[in-house]
């Protein structure tokens, strides 16, 4: 039975409040992947989606974390422009995940298409890793019309509900 990892990077607390449920439910390590680049306010969203649209890179810290104890990877991050966020991409590109297990995680307003998902699928497989799921959920939904956010605790709810696939893909069960 393999130790787990979650790799995060979260700037609004959607992604990491799943994250950290993930945690507890599988007696798993967290650590967060910092972007050094402020990215809050309107200035930092609008630089934040300029950026991610061109797939541009940012510093990170931890640039290089000790992964070589875990046998599973769980990659947490938000949606950005149909894209894990820049400082995602930035850690797997600088990254190996050779003999790993890896499920991608992610918030997002609107689910992402499969072609979009394949994408961030590849960017794991390209550095080794063996995606062996991806999971979405909603951080906003539609009522009578209107686009309401949703709360971290049906966040958290959602996340628990793929935790059975979770096990399962991990072989923790
Ligand atoms: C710069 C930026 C770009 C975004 N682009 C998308 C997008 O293309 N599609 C989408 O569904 N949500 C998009 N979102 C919404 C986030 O994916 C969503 O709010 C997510 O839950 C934020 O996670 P966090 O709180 O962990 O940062 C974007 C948010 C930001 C800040």
């Amino acid at each position: 039975m393999g130790k787990t990892l979650i790799l995060y990077y979260s700037l609004t607390g959607n992604t990491r409040a799943g994250c950290e449920a993930l945690q507890q439910e599988l007696s798993a390590d967290i650590l967060e992947i910092r972007d050094l680049k402020n990215r809050t306010g309107g200035w930092g969203f609008f630089r934040a989606a300029i950026g991610s649209l061109f797939g541009v890179h940012t510093k990170i810290e931890p640039k290089n974390p000790d992964m070589s104890g875990y046998a599973n990877l769980i990659i947490g991050s938000p949606i950005w422009t149909g894209k894990l966020s820049i400082a995602i991409r930035t850690f797997i590109d600088e990254n190996r995940f050779d003999g790993k297990k890896v499920i991608i995680y992610t918030t997002t307003n609107a689910y992402e298409k499969e072609k979009y998902k394949e994408k961030s699928r590849n960017l794991v497989r390209e550095a080794g890793g063996e995606v062996v799921g991806y999971y979405q959920v909603l951080a906003r939904e539609e009522i009578d019309g209107e686009k309401v956010e949703r709360s971290k605790q049906q966040i958290v709810e959602d996340t628990m509900s793929f935790m059975p696939e979770i096990k399962k893909a991990f072989a923790l069960q």
